[in-house]
């Protein structure tokens, strides 16, 4: 049987993929340092053979890559915040440990990488929606971190014929993602702090836009992109998002009926290296493997909320126990 190799297995997508590749009955490997991902996400993932280790240990990533069909790359350090604080982390993480992947697995004689892209690479340019056709203008260390990537992944697919995708998420949401570090994404955060009764921030006025993304959309992408045949789109980059984009202020009315919130909302300065409005046109997904979103914004919101309180009661009933 074919062994599938997720890096970043303990984050918030990695881990999604690696679920559904076992829920198919595919053999799966994963491989994580823990440095944003969590112990806690790799519970039900118990059948997949997991390796601790950064990308960047050359004998780890041998070792991971060693028959192995096809890897889904999402090890990075993620947030835009973060990557300005430290563009030394992200650039090893995003840059490095990807090249050390791609050797890796070109040595391995691996079929195929499927890469975990960033909708950040479009920056602010004006026009909407955002094909893959537009010049990339990265604004943050993560952005250019993120498109470094898919020049190696291009690279490699013209230098050594490996087969690479490169997939450019749009702003991903949903279950497992980690809402506690003032990096975590902006509804990760906010569910938690409604769901607490805690009043909910926004940067700038709210009028910001983003085509937030299901996580259920984004492993249907990237099974697909796994899937189509080479000539349709090795060394080519697709947007997987929703093809539909939400204000701020839209966002938080839509979660208040969600989380039952109806205190304030507070407001506070625009974010440094933040992008304004961000939408993506998902034809050429469409076009090359099929790719359809399964679940919009409105239901995403709901199941991420229904997950994040499920999480909150197992953990009170837990701390219950010990006490
Ligand atoms: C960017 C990328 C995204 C990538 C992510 C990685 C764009 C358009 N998107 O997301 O594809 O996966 O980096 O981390 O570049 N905000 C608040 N209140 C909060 C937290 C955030 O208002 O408490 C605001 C931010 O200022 C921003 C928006 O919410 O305007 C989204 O922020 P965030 O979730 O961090 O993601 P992006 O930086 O948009």
């Amino acid at each position: 049987m074919d062994t599938y190799l997720v890096t970043g297995a303990a984050g918030f997508i990695g881990r999604s993929i690696a679920a559904e590749l076992l829920a198919r009955g595919k053999k799966v490997r994963g491989i994580d340092n823990f440095a944003t991902g969590k112990r806690d996400n790799l519970r039900g993932l118990e059948a997949m053979d997991f390796i601790e280790a950064d990308i960047n240990d050359a004998e780890a990533v041998a070792t991971a890559c060693r028959g192995v069909e096809c890897i889904f790359h999402e090890a990075a350090i993620p947030s835009v915040p973060r990557s300005i604080e430290d563009p030394v982390a992200s650039n090893r993480a995003g840059v490095s440990g990807t090249v050390q992947l791609l050797v890796a697995a070109k040595d391995a004689k691996v079929r195929r990488v499927v890469y975990a892209g960033s909708s950040s690479v479009y920056g602010n340019t004006p026009t909407l929606p955002k094909s893959e056709r537009m010049q990339p203008s990265p604004i943050s260390p993560y952005a250019a971190a993120k498109l470094s990537g898919e020049l190696y992944m291009q690279s490699f697919a013209r230098v050594f014929g490996l087969e690479t995708v490169i997939l450019r998420y749009f702003n991903v949401f949903g279950p497992f993602q980690d809402p506690t570090s003032q990096y975590s994404g902006v509804l990760a955060i906010w569910t938690l702090k409604m769901l607490a009764g805690d009043a909910p921030t926004i940067y700038g006025d709210g009028e910001q836009s983003r085509d937030f993304t299901f996580i259920q959309n984004v492993v249907h992408g990237n099974l697909l992109a796994s899937e189509a045949p080479a000539e349709r789109v090795s060394g080519q980059v697709f947007n997987v998002a929703t093809g539909s984009r939400v204000t701020l202020n839209h966002a938080i009315e839509i979660m208040s009926r969600a989380t039952g919130y109806n205190g304030e909302v507070r407001y506070a300065m625009e974010r440094r290296g933040d992008v304004k409005h961000s939408l993506a046109d998902i034809s050429l997904a469409k076009a090359c493997f099929g790719y359809q979103p399964q679940v919009d914004f409105r239901e995403g919101i709901e199941r991420t909320v229904a997950w994040y309180k499920t999480i909150a009661k197992s953990s009170n009933s837990q701390a219950g126990s010990e006490l």
